[in-house]
């Protein structure tokens, strides 16, 4: 099973990611935690160019295709492998991602995005948990990690509340694998959300 994190900046994706991957270990399950950009070491080396910097350093154009490269090699070389042997897959941020930030908010690239993601990447999660937020709340919570890799929460809180309705459309338009969980509550009460969902699609 493919399972992907998908939200703003600082809503919590990375903690909900650990803790869902603990989760399962826990119930004896095989899990490969990874994220994006990055998850393998070419595409992490990728990740550096595009995370960190000016926020003009690239135009989305070259970003699209620098997250698409990345992206492919994270799937090569970490997610299908693990896939193949069984193992559960928890990705913190995949394609949805470019599809929100290349295809609909940093440029209107969106016909160009599904183009190259049919041509080179091809798979779609088995389950996209989208954690819904605040723009300003998860803004504070981001910026306040001090990780140097700022570069997307530079473009500021306009940018952010354009994304969160991206990712709400989306989930509209491909609710067969989206389930949408409200962030602004503890990272406890996130986490059996993300459970109670994940658990319904293993043992139906
Ligand atoms: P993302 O991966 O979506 O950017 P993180 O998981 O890194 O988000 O969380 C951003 C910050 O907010 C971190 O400092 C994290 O500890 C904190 N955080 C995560 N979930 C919650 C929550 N439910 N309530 C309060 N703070 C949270
Ligand atoms: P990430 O490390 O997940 O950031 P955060 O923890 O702040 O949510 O991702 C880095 C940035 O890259 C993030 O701002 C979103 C952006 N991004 C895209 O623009 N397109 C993509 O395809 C992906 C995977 C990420």
């Amino acid at each position: 099973m493919f399972i992907t994190f998908e939200g703003i900046d600082g809503s919590g994706k990375s903690t909900q990611a650990r803790r869902l991957a603990a989760h399962l270990e826990h119930t004896g399950r095989d899990v490969c935690l990874t994220r994006e950009p990055g998850g393998s070491p070419g595409a992490e080396e990728i990740r550096r160019l595009l995370v960190e910097g000016d926020p003009d350093r690239w135009s989305p154009e070259t970003e699209l295709l620098l997250f698409t490269a990345a992206r492919r090699d994270h799937l090569e070389r970490t997610i299908e492998p693990a896939l193949a042997a069984g193992r559960i897959v928890v990705s913190d941020r995949f394609a949805d991602s470019t599809r929100v930030y290349q295809g609909a908010v940093r440029g209107d690239l969106a016909e160009k995005v599904d183009r190259l993601h049919s041509l080179m990447i091809g798979r779609e999660p088995d389950l996209t948990i989208l954690i819904d937020m605040d723009p300003g709340v998860a803004l504070t919570r981001g910026l306040s990690r001090n990780s140097g890799e700022d570069r997307f929460e530079e473009f500021g809180q306009a940018f952010q509340v354009k994304l969160r309705d991206g990712f709400l459309a989306l989930a509209r338009a491909h609710a067969e694998r989206f389930v949408v969980i409200d962030g602004m509550r503890t990272e406890e009460a996130v986490a059996a959300d993300v459970a109670k969902a994940v658990t319904a699609r293993l043992d139906p």
